[in-house]
């Protein structure tokens, strides 16, 4: 076979992923899915956008300066203040990029930028040649490129790479494109741009017509040298192209595309649980790739196919992406350091004190269950890292429930350092908890979202609890894991809330007040 083109993937988990309602990861956890977007060998990490918080500023900053091996690239809109925050974010760091953009179509340029065509190219420029000055990799994003005017899209591209551009995205950024068609876009784009030949040209699909995969890989074949993708697909509405499928698709189709990305795809799997679990956000079972049915044969033909020849109904070994029946497991006696090991082993960088956290609720769990395999102490990881200033600290939780019960839950939480036990019925166990908490914490929440996975199998496997809650005019997930589920479900909306009031300024004894004098009334 000829010599294999060489893709780039750029993942945007960090910054498109995290779009998602609900789906806002703290510093910690953007650092630990980072480490682990380097071990899968990414190419390119887009850690957030800089000018959105402070916050983001700070975890783009920390992931620049400490993540080796990919590219790290801070978002920034053609504005001279988004370029100086993601400059300070990146600039000085490993290996950093500012990536720029602004739309090209005129259905944006007249309704949401208000501005001509001449103007947004020139704050393009202005903005690529003021990044230029701050790191040597600048990548621009002609926004909406696909309802865009062809040659004025040409003439964006040409602008850009003038003025620096190292990479040129093309980004689908409503989801509108059909294969052939973008394939044929990224193909004219490619020969009528004279200078095309300078920069890497990339893509940027959305899935608003289950069509991001299929456009990525349709340019690919039409000469793009960048993907542009998350972690399951995670994104702005119907989600980004996915990391794994468009990886898996050039590898098993390497006849046809002639392509190679560097992708470890051995960390597929653990990258694609990782995500799904730190952001709150379940992988649908019969999901490519990572999906828990992706390789699972039922029917009566295929299993028989399978035990003949594995290839009969199998394209891909589901070892190559990860998915294997080998992993560890570690019990109540296995000690702080065979934990501190298994953790490093799993690429997770602790300090001692953190350490002691993470083995004190291993030992809660191991102490409950015979065994805590490699994904159940995932999980327990994955609670800690989604752990914020506990405004309120979860002592107790008691709920009874039954077929002629009431269901009644009573909580005991610490507020600073004050203890306050409210009891409150509800519909279930759950539900009588969360009212008992609403009324200790003040917090009224509305709960959008519940959901309760097992992690591992048998009926001691750990639950692992979603909350998705309005609260503080926030919408937060909040994430609890253990064996028991009721107070797993406390648990996990205590972390909601705690949340909402850390992103609200951490503003909660008013409200709190009113709450108490009215349960105290009756
Ligand atoms: O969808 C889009 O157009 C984007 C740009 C910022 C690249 O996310
Ligand atoms: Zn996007």
């Amino acid at each position: 076979m000829a010599q294999l083109r060489k893709i780039d993937i750029f993942d945007t988990t960090l910054r498109d992923g995290e779009q998602v309602p609900g789906a806002k990861l703290n510093s910690m956890q953007k650092y630990q899915i980072a480490q682990q977007l380097a071990r899968l060998n990414v190419d390119i990490i887009e850690a957030g956008f800089p000018a959105s918080s402070p916050d983001d500023l700070e975890a783009v900053r920390r992931i620049a300066f400490e993540v080796e091996g990919p590219t790290i690239a801070a978002l920034a809109r053609a504005l001279k203040s988004d370029v100086e925050a993601a400059g300070k974010a990146v600039k000085g760091g490993l290996k950093p990029r500012i990536h720029v953009f602004i739309s090209t179509s005129d259905i944006h340029i007249a309704h949401q930028f208000k501005k001509t065509r001449d103007e947004v190219l020139q704050m393009a420029v202005d903005c690529i040649k003021m990044a230029k000055d701050m790191v040597d990799d600048v990548e621009y994003s002609p926004m909406d490129a696909t309802r865009s005017e062809f040659d004025f899209l040409c003439e964006a591209v040409e602008r850009a790479v003038d003025a620096g551009a190292t990479v040129v995205n093309i980004p689908d950024t409503v989801g509108y494109a059909i294969p052939s068609e973008f394939g044929s876009l990224i193909r004219r784009v490619i020969e009528a741009a004279p200078n095309s030949g300078k920069a890497t040209i990339s893509v940027h699909c959305h899935d608003d017509l289950g069509l991001s995969v299929a456009n990525s890989l349709a340019a690919v074949a039409n000469g793009a040298g960048q993907v542009e993708c998350t972690i399951n697909g995670v994104g702005e509405r119907a989600g980004n192209a996915s990391l794994e499928e468009v990886v898996m698709a050039i590898k098993t189709r390497k006849d046809l595309f002639h392509a190679k990305t560097g992708i470890k795809t051995k960390e597929v799997a653990r990258t694609s649980r990782l995500v799904s679990r730190t952001m709150g956000i379940p992988v649908q079972p019969n999901k490519a790739i990572v999906g828990a049915n992706a390789f699972a044969h039922s029917s009566g033909i295929h299993t028989d196919g399978i035990i003949k020849e594995r290839t009969t109904y199998e394209i891909i070994r589901p070892e190559t992406v990860g998915i294997t029946a080998h992993q560890f497991v570690l019990t109540a006696r296995s000690g702080r350091n065979q934990l501190g090991h298994q953790l490093k082993m799993l690429g997770h960088k602790f300090t001692e004190e953190e350490l002691d956290e993470v083995y004190e609720r291993f030992i809660q769990v191991a102490d409950r269950k015979k065994e805590v395999t490699e994904e159940e102490l995932a999980s327990i990881v994955g609670a800690r890292m989604g752990q914020v200033a506990e405004t309120f600290h979860l002592e107790h939780v008691q709920a009874t429930s039954g077929n002629n019960l009431t269901p009644t839950g009573v909580v005991r939480i610490k507020i600073g350092g004050e203890i306050v036990e409210e009891a409150a019925v509800g519909d279930g166990p759950v539900d009588a908890l969360y009212n008992a908490i609403e009324r200790a914490t003040g917090v009224k929440g509305t709960l959008l979202d519940y959901s309760i996975r097992s992690v591992g199998a048998g009926k001691d496997a750990l639950g692992e609890v979603t909350v998705k809650v309005r609260a503080k005019r926030q919408v937060v997930m909040g994430q609890a894991s253990g064996t028991d589920i009721v107070e797993t479900s406390a648990r996990a909306y205590v972390n909601a809330i705690n949340k909402a009031v850390a992103r609200n300024g951490g503003k909660v004894r008013a409200a709190r007040k009113k709450t108490r004098k009215k349960s105290k009334k009756g």
